[in-house]
């Protein structure tokens, strides 16, 4: 090994110990109004995105680890501010229809619940009954 990269080598070792005194915010707000859907639904929702869609966030270990909890604490974040199932029972029941609608589309098209987590939460993945439970919810044939 030669001197330059030992010297590199030594400089990124403190810098990933340096950027673990970074603070990032993994809070769980108060939930002040849970989602109400018959218990099929909630199943599926709860166990597949509520990490990201709600303030009962379960945060992984490695949400404990920078870099990696950066990229976490970034898609809870953005994840709650376009849907919060925390908050579903106070959105107005236009902006439900329309969330309801976004919700089949993205379960339809494979987009949610994301790659990366499902990689590292199988269990999150939907399987076709489970997409139909959603259908049938979103769509209203199951209230
Ligand atoms: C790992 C975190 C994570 C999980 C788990 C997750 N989402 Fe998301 N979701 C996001 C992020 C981040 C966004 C916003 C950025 C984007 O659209 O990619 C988002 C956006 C959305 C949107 C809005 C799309 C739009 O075009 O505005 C819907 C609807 C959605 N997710 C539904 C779901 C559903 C339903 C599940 C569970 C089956 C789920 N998500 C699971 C992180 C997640």
């Amino acid at each position: 090994m030669g001197r330059l990269f030992k010297v590199f080598i030594i400089l990124i070792f403190f810098a990933l110990i340096g950027i673990q005194f970074i603070e990032i915010e993994r809070i769980n707000p108060p939930v002040v109004g849970d989602l109400q859907a018959p218990p099929q639904v909630k199943e599926i929702l709860k166990k597949s995105c509520y990490d990201c869609h709600s303030n009962e966030t379960k945060w992984p270990w490695y949400s404990y680890v920078a870099p990696v909890s950066w990229f976490v604490a970034n898609d809870v974040e953005q994840g709650r501010k376009h849907l919060n199932f925390s908050d579903w029972e106070k959105y107005s029941s236009r902006k439900k229809e329309e969330s309801k609608k976004e919700i089949w589309e993205e379960v339809r098209d494979d987009k949610m619940p994301m790659g990366i987590y499902t990689l590292m939460h199988p269990a999150s993945k939907l399987d076709i009954t489970q997409k139909n439970i959603i259908k049938n919810w979103a769509s209203g044939q199951i209230l």
